[in-house]
């Protein structure tokens, strides 16, 4: 039963429901550009500047939840010289410094480019510039691979790995 539970498997079902709520999201961001591409671009200044948002509300809060609770979990199950533990650390670091030094800027940018060529359009059909399009190309490959980092994360700590 749930209040049966230990202090530390708590703490270890906030740190997996702080994955959940701050990176799942990002996994639905390929998904909602390209439709929101098709359907209506003058709407994808809104997309990135939601990006912003829920990058500075959701992501970034979470992360640090999901660091400070693993530095407990880690501490607690005497697990700091295990290798899964410090692949988690050097992740969040370099989740925390490309949300902040590398997604949030181009995110801005991108919603300020996608405002310039709707401007541009002016009413017309929107047609979204290369400078758009090369950015946003850049920003997808590294979401690509900061969700591959999530993923491996996951994997090594449910296994434990090694
Ligand atoms: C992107 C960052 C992270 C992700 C996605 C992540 C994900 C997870 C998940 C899904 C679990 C549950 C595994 C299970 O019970 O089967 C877990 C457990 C755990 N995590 Fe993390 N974690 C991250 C960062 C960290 C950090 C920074 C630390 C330590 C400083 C840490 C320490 C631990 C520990 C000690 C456990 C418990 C393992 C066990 O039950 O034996 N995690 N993590």
């Amino acid at each position: 039963m749930v209040l049966l539970a230990q202090f530390w498997q708590f703490m270890l079902a906030i740190h997996i429901a702080a994955v959940v709520v701050g990176f799942g999201v990002t996994f639905a961001y390929p998904i909602v550009f390209s439709y929101g591409l098709r359907m209506d671009p003058a709407a994808m200044p809104w997309f990135h500047r939601v990006q912003v948002r829920i990058g500075k509300r959701l992501v970034n809060p979470s992360l640090a939840v999901i660091f400070l609770v693993g530095i407990y979990l880690a501490s607690h199950l005497h697990q700091w010289d295990r290798f899964y533990v410090w692949f988690g650390v050097v992740v969040s670091l370099i989740l925390g410094a490309l949300g902040s030094l590398f997604f949030e800027p181009r995110e801005l940018h991108l919603a300020e480019l996608a405002e310039r060529d709707i401007t541009a359009a002016g009413g017309g059909q929107v047609v979204l510039s290369r400078e758009y399009q090369v950015l946003n190309r850049q920003v997808g490959a590294v979401g690509a691979a900061a969700s591959g980092l999530i993923l491996l994360t996951v994997l090594l700590m449910s296994t434990g790995y090694p």
